[in-house]
């Protein structure tokens, strides 16, 4: 049965035994010391609304601890005030039968007031110009809100590990980016992208997708392929053939569709040899969308 826990207070009393916890690996045998090893706890943040994605985050979690905790939370921070924070899925019902299907121990549910007190002020984690390309052009204060909350639940759960989908490449680069910076001492964790099998990443927002939006939200995964299928051919060529893909679906609006080094998402420039990240963002209709893929360039 899924514990759930809507209070820090009740979250850290509830947590205490865990946190404090070992569990017995061996026994004294012929003066040998015991080897213990400390109960390990893994945090699955979400927003709510569950799908295949997050069931392979909290599978992923599964591997790598003894009880799992996902936290519930629409974050009001990350949302600016012309985005769908109102009309965001949350199936609360079906999120918790996910929870106790999975055999996922607790889940932190908290509501805004226990996350936010009536503060003047909210100190805010700021993820900096990192922070700022990419999704950052498009939303500009939505990673501080990101890493403000995160921040919180990594002080309020304080987990050996957290789990994060690669979906949402630059968020899980500056959560990286956020742990080593502020001495987190925790493991990220990430799980790749999960689609449905004509190629759309899965995303809680794929909920508001109707009629023709459906088969027009195809043109993220689709100019992604077009990127890696020219690949070799150079970044521009890569680049527009991607975005050839856009200008043919007339319901498709594009934010950016670029390409970045895997591993530090610093632009990459014509002749860039090795892997790179091909990003884009795009709206369908009232809905944005993000997705990725990873593609080798050069020879
Ligand atoms: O990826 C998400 O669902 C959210 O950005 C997160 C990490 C749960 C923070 O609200």
């Amino acid at each position: 049965m899924t514990r759930i826990l809507k209070t820090v207070a009740d979250t850290r009393q509830a947590l205490e035994p865990i946190r404090k916890g070992t569990k017995v690996l061996g026994r004294i045998v012929g003066g040998r010391i015991p080897v213990s090893a400390k109960h390990r706890l893994a945090l699955v943040p979400t927003m709510g609304a569950l799908h295949d994605g997050h069931r392979e985050l909290i599978r992923l979690a599964r591997e790598h601890a003894d009880n799992v905790i996902v936290s519930l939370y629409v974050n009001p921070l990350q949302f600016a005030p012309d985005e769908d924070f109102e009309k965001y899925p949350r199936p609360v019902e079906q999120d918790l039968a996910m929870l106790e299907e999975e055999g996922v121990e607790f889940c932190f549910m908290p509501a805004d007031e226990e996350m936010y007190p009536e503060h003047e002020e909210v100190t805010i984690v700021s993820a900096g110009e990192a922070g700022r390309i990419l999704e950052g052009e498009f939303r500009p204060t939505h990673f501080d809100g990101v890493l403000t909350v995160v921040a919180k639940l990594f002080n309020i759960i304080d987990p050996d590990v957290a789990c994060f989908g690669e979906k949402d490449a630059q968020q899980l680069a500056l959560v990286r980016r956020m742990v080593d910076d502020l001495d987190f001492p925790l493991e990220i964790l990430a799980a790749p992208v999960v689609r449905e099998a004509d190629g759309l990443a899965r995303s809680s927002r794929n909920t508001y997708l109707q009629g023709e939006d459906r088969a027009a939200a195809l043109s993220l995964s689709k100019a992604l392929s077009a990127v890696e299928a020219k690949a070799g051919e150079g970044v521009t060529v890569a680049l527009a053939a991607g975005k050839e893909i856009y200008e043919h679906e007339a319901l498709a609006s594009m934010d950016y569709l670029e390409l970045v080094d895997a591993a530090s998402f610093a632009p990459i420039s014509e002749g860039f040899q090795g892997e790179a990240l091909a990003l884009t963002a795009a709206r369908i209709g009232t809905t944005r969308l993000i997705d990725n893929r990873r593609v080798q360039l050069g020879a």
